[in-house]
């Protein structure tokens, strides 16, 4: 039987990236992100010198678990950098990597890097009032290339789930966001080993 739910409001603070009602909580540390950034020993070494920080956040409402219906959250992450590497989530595809996402920038400076099934990249820079919508089959990333937090409201389909084995596998994204000079460039990931054409089929053909 069909059930018609009740409509749901949650206020979101802009600059705290903090979400009312919100029925889910988690954080990632500084040493989650080991293996994420390219100098592995700076890395270890600002885990130590922060005392292992919090570096990001995300607060979100998850109504269902069917296509009709959308999990959406708040999420906010501290400015900062590994070397020149700056501040990023681990990143991922959806599961059902036909599923798309949208994210509206609160507050901050931000990029969103986005990497298709063959290897391409595309940058989205993100400031307060930004949508920046992601499309289905795009492997994506927020980055805070700012000096403050960067604070986006997200929005995707219930039944997205999250594969984060996609970049491990392909030993990170294509390109590395780095400081340059007052802004940002891309640097090519010298590690980095591109999906086979089976692969990238595989991920295709997964609608549903
Ligand atoms: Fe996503």
């Amino acid at each position: 039987m069909t059930i018609v739910r009740e409509p749901v409001t949650c206020l979101v603070d802009p600059f705290a990236g903090r979400m009312s009602g919100h029925s889910g909580r988690y954080e990632k540390r500084l040493s989650d992100l080991a293996g994420v950034y390219e100098n592995a020993g700076a890395h270890e070494a600002l885990v130590k010198s922060l005392n292992d920080p919090v570096v990001y956040s995300v607060e979100d409402f998850r109504p269902g678990t069917h296509s009709g219906d959308l999990n959406y959250g708040v999420t906010r992450m501290n400015p900062g950098r590994v070397d020149r590497e700056f501040f990023l989530t681990r990143g991922h595809i959806h599961a059902q990597a036909d599923r798309p996402e949208i994210y509206y920038g609160q507050s901050g400076h931000g990029l969103m890097q986005l990497e298709s099934p063959k290897g391409e990249t595309r940058i989205v820079e993100i400031t307060a009032q930004t949508i920046c919508y992601v499309p289905p089959y795009w492997i994506h990333r927020s980055i805070n290339i700012g000096e403050t937090d960067l604070v986006m409201v997200f929005a995707y389909p219930s039944d997205s789930g999250q594969n984060y084995s996609i970049i491990e596998k392909s030993n990170g994204m294509r390109h590395r966001v780095m400081k340059s000079g007052n802004g940002w460039e891309l640097v090519d990931n010298a590690c980095y080993n591109p999906r086979t054409g089976e692969e990238v089929a595989d991920l295709m053909k997964n609608n549903s």
